[in-house]
């Protein structure tokens, strides 16, 4: 079974995918922390981001993903590198990398392999992002589309940094995920939009519980209809 829930920033879908995959018994797929373990690779070997540093980094990369328990950890090059994904320097660049051809390719490729590997060990994949409904898995079994208002996904990317000892102000949290969807939506490659056959769901208003909740029975309306 293959889930994949796409949307902007702030919309509640990693949240949700880890809650889908814990309750399902399922691996949880966060395909933005893969494209955020390349920018920092970039970031480390001081490449631009363009088609000659994808070109300069992209051969050497060793990308990889193990899971402790039912947490994903990305590792380069060996080393966990998933505490430093979150940073604000990691957020700069990812949405520029994420633009270029060569980068989403491969990182395309590693999501495929990922999700049929661990599909076929556990029985299901959660994929969160902007394109696995679109690109990775086209054919996946349930697909979401998660959207939210912007004030709501601001206030929500504030918490998550206020957790993490960041204070930022929210206007500059609104404008900096407003300028990335901007960015994730007009790009040439992979825009971020709902595949025509996936589930709008507006999450403005919704709780972390009924978000679960909503893509679990669609889950499990499928999984029905196929026996
Ligand atoms: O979900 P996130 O904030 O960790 O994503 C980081 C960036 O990676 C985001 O700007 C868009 C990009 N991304 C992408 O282009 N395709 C994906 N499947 C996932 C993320």
């Amino acid at each position: 079974m293959i889930v994949t829930i796409d949307g902007p920033a702030g919309s509640g879908k990693s949240t949700t995918a880890r809650g889908v995959a814990d309750r399902l018994g399922f691996v949880y797929l966060d395909t933005g922390a893969m494209y955020r373990a390349v920018a920092l690779a970039f970031r480390r070997g001081g490449a631009s981001p363009s088609e000659r540093g994808a070109a300069q980094v992209l051969p050497s990369l060793e990308l990889g993903v193990k899971y402790v328990g039912d947490d994903m950890r990305v590792l380069l090059g060996g080393e966990d590198v998933t505490p430093h994904l979150r940073t604000a320097e990691v957020g700069a660049l990812v949405s520029p990398v994420a633009t270029l051809r060569p980068v989403r390719e491969r990182m395309v490729k590693e999501q495929r392999r990922i999700g049929w590997e661990q599909e076929e060990r556990h029985g299901g994949v959660v994929l969160d992002g902007r394109d696995t409904g679109t690109v990775v898995f086209p054919d996946a079994d349930v697909k979401i589309y998660m959207v939210a208002d912007l004030d709501e996904r601001a206030r929500r990317r504030q918490q998550e940094y206020e957790s993490r000892g960041d204070s930022v102000p929210l206007a500059e949290v609104r404008e900096e995920i407003k300028e990335r969807d901007q960015r994730d939506r007009s790009r040439d490659i992979a825009p971020l939009r709902r595949a025509d056959d996936a589930i709008a769901y507006d999450t403005t208003d919704e709780t972390i519980e009924d978000q679960v909740q909503f893509v679990v029975d669609r889950v499990k309306a499928v999984g029905e209809e196929g026996t």
